[in-house]
């Protein structure tokens, strides 16, 4: 992919508008997670390093467009941020209509942009008012790639010059690694709850994966295409044609689909529920299996310490729970071991390399959760090819 990167400018004197993906979780107003924060930091420090004064611009949450609304406020973003560069970072909300007034050297930040009409739409109009603002457009929002919107992708038609942040730079690179001349063997593993949403990405990993790990929903939706009795789990039954489809796809080119041996079952879906072992060939009818079991991970093991190719999306169990954790977090464990090339992405995917410390020892852990998918799917992000030279 060929396009310029924020490094191929001269920024001194210049307004660099950086559209960053600061969508991050908060609870009460307080930021629980500030991963996305953080990376994004590197193209802000890298503008105001070579003189540039820094216009940013994220959106938080999904607010209803046109609408101001408290919770979605991006202040506690802005305070982060200004607390992470030591200066003030100060939050812009009525620049469409009263302009901007940045001082040589300065930082702000744009009020939420999903406030603004337009913005969804990718609005021709609201990205034109984007671009006015600055010299050089530069995205760096690769959580946020996959959605043409006006922050994103109109915009990048007015800017005087547009430009790839390093973060994205280096999430497409690292992603494009894994992907266009992965070494053999490859294990993909793909968890959740449901294989409706994830179909696109197993379909697409089917073609070139050598095994392809399935865990939560997905899982169970697959062993039902098997033959085996899930009792009271949560499965997809009208979606084993195509579990089946994504089986026969990898086996006729040598490849496998690793099923679950042995899995923990509960009677209800709770945190304190407790954990029976049981082999997949004994389900009662309300049993729901949250977790997979000391032989299924010995077996999932063995497969990701002989890989060198990981990609991972998708916990195993549900790993929130305590008494079900223990699937993902030894695969978790297996990963980060593992002399392979990893990378992993998506929110729960991310709460779970965090959760079972294993960051440092992944290679490439994305910010992108659609984006991420979007991207393995073999998607040219919206976002990205409006860059493209
Ligand atoms: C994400 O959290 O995946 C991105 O920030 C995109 O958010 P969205 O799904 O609300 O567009």
């Amino acid at each position: 992919m060929q396009y310029n990167t924020i490094k191929d400018f001269k920024l001194n004197d210049k307004t660099v508008l950086i559209r960053v993906d600061m969508n991050v979780p908060l609870k009460d107003g307080v930021i629980t997670d500030d991963t996305r924060i953080k990376a994004s930091l590197l193209s802000v420090e890298y503008a105001l390093n070579n003189g540039a004064s820094v216009i940013l611009m994220t959106h938080l949450g999904r607010p209803k467009e046109g609408e101001y609304s408290e919770q979605d406020d991006v202040t506690p973003i802005a305070n982060k941020v200004s607390e992470l560069l030591g200066r003030k970072v100060q939050v812009v909300d009525n620049w469409q209509t009263e302009g901007i007034d940045l001082k040589p050297g300065e930082v702000i930040m744009l009020q939420n942009v999903r406030f603004n009409k337009g913005e969804k739409k990718d609005s021709d109009e609201l990205g034109k008012a984007y671009a006015c603002l600055c010299d050089i457009f530069v995205n760096d929002a690769f959580g946020t790639a996959h959605r043409a919107q006006a922050s994103t992708h109109a915009v990048a038609k007015f800017a005087p010059e547009v430009a790839c942040g390093l973060l994205l730079d280096s999430e497409l690179k690292n992603l494009e690694k894994a992907l266009s001349n992965p070494q053999k063997p490859i294990v993909a593993i793909v968890g959740g709850s449901k294989v409706s949403t994830k179909l696109k990405v197993l379909d697409k990993l089917a073609d070139f994966v050598d095994n392809l790990i399935v865990g939560g929903g997905i899982a169970n939706t697959f062993l039902l295409a098997k033959g085996y009795k899930v009792g009271n789990s949560l499965v997809e039954a009208s979606l084993v044609g195509d579990a089946l489809n994504i089986i026969n796809k990898i086996e006729s080119r040598g490849g496998h689909v690793p099923l679950p041996s042995d899995v923990y079952v509960a009677k209800e879906f709770s945190d304190s529920a407790q954990a029976t072992l049981k082999n997949i060939a004994d389900l009662d009818e309300d049993d729901q299996i949250l977790d997979f079991g000391p032989e299924t991970m010995s077996q999932l093991s063995k497969i990701v310490d002989d890989a060198n190719t990981i990609v991972w999306n998708g916990p195993l169990g549900v790993f929130e729970f305590e008494n079900f954790a223990q699937g993902t977090k030894q695969l978790a464990e297996a990963i980060a071991k593992s002399k392979a090339f990893s990378i992993a992405g998506g929110g729960d995917t991310l709460a779970a390399v965090s959760q079972f410390g294993v960051t440092d020892d992944i290679d490439y852990v994305s910010t992108g959760g659609g984006a991420f998918l979007e991207f393995l799917e073999g998607e040219v992000l919206p976002a990205v090819g409006i860059l493209l030279k």
